[in-house]
């Protein structure tokens, strides 16, 4: 049994990563450490098995507890942070604690006690590109993010390398196009207008939709992930994508409403988000040609049908999940003209 520690795994990623494990990876015990921040939730890893999965709540900036975390695990993975780049607009600081403060704590318990660690990053810090501009992001794109919320992940990025040279810490990072797909918190683009159309509400659309986020599935995600834990190569950075850099804000939405069954155009055009990133393109052929790794979510109309029906059911059966939240997200969307 390999002892694995996950962070921020009673969030979407996380907890989807913490599923993936136990259902595919039997080898693992895991124990999840999440401050269970209003974007955490205990119940997104109900049912999991007790002796598999232990759970901790904490904050990865307790340097005191991620030791002990830290001292008792061989790997971690490490998922938590501030997320959503609207939140790190109204209110930076926890954003600069948790991602940046957080990952130093961690990687100070890494080199103490010589484990093997995985950071979770995303293709934000890279910037944006412009929507007619051909090229993607690759592992060696330089950094240059736009928000808050971008520029801690990219300084969290700078910390993991330099710990990685200066003290030969065991880590690898991957970077991450934009996720969907079940437990995803509703305040995000697709759960948004999945539960909009739930609620009788028009999906909204910022500004034109001409915007490119390149979807992957939070399975294909983490199956990547596991992957690089397998068979990564130390130090190394992956980039993680789909290839569905084709799709833009406007498409997803009417897709979205097609596979609901509503009109193609029921929605609202909304405020635009300042600063926002135009085109996120992921050139992933490092991952695929070096460690064989394929995304399983490649339907060929958009590439995220599939994955969209299978979101969509999710969220029509466990409206227990994001109901009591809706009203107050979109009165704070509201707010702000979105
Ligand atoms: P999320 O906001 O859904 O979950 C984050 C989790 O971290 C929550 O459970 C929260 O309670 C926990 N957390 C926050 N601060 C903490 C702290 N100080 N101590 C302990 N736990 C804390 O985020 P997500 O979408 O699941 O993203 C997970 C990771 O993946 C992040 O590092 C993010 O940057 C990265 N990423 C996300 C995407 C995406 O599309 N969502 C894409 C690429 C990379
Ligand atoms: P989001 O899910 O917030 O992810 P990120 O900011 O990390 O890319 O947003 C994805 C895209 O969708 C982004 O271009 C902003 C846009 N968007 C909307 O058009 N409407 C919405 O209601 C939201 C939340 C986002």
């Amino acid at each position: 049994m390999t002892k694995m520690l996950v962070t921020g795994g009673a969030g979407f990623i996380g907890a989807n990563f913490v599923h993936y494990t136990v259902n595919h990876k039997p080898d693992y015990e895991i124990t999840v450490i999440d401050k269970l921040t209003y974007a955490g939730n205990q119940a997104n890893l109900a049912g999991l098995p007790e002796d598999k999965v232990t759970f901790v709540q904490g904050d990865i900036c307790d340097a005191e507890l991620i030791d002990k975390l830290v001292s008792e695990t061989d790997i971690v993975v490490h998922f938590a942070a501030e997320s959503h780049n609207d939140n790190s607009l109204r209110n930076p600081w926890p954003f600069v604690e948790t991602n940046i403060i957080g990952t130093y704590t961690i990687l100070e318990a890494i080199r103490k006690h010589d484990k093997r660690l995985h950071h979770i990053s995303t293709d934000e810090v890279f910037g944006d590109l412009e929507l007619d501009d051909p090229n993607r992001f690759t592992e060696t794109t330089s950094y240059e993010p736009s928000s808050p919320y971008s520029s801690t992940k990219a300084g969290s990025d700078h910390l993991v390398r330099a710990w990685v040279r200066s003290f030969g810490i065991k880590a690898t990072i991957s970077n991450c196009s934009n996720n969907y797909g079940p437990y995803q918190h509703i305040e995000k683009f697709i759960p948004r207008q999945i539960t909009n159309i739930l609620s009788d509400i028009k999906p909204k659309l910022y500004g034109t939709g001409e915007q490119v986020r390149d979807w992957i599935h939070v399975d294909d995600h983490n199956s990547a992930v596991h992957l690089i834990l397998e068979q990564g190569k130390l130090g190394d950075t992956y980039i993680i994508g789909a290839d569905n850099d084709h799709v833009n804000n406007k498409m997803v939405i009417e897709l979205i409403c097609e596979l609901m069954g509503k009109g193609k155009d029921w929605y609202d055009h909304v405020n635009d988000r300042p600063g926002h990133d135009m085109r996120y393109a992921m050139d992933s052929t490092k991952l695929r040609t070096e460690l064989g790794w394929e995304p399983q979510y490649t339907d060929t109309q958009t590439g995220m049908r599939d994955g969209l029906l299978q979101t969509i059911d999710w969220y029509k059966a466990n409206e227990d999940w994001w109901k009591p939240q809706k009203d107050a997200i979109e009165a704070a969307y509201a707010k702000q003209g979105q």
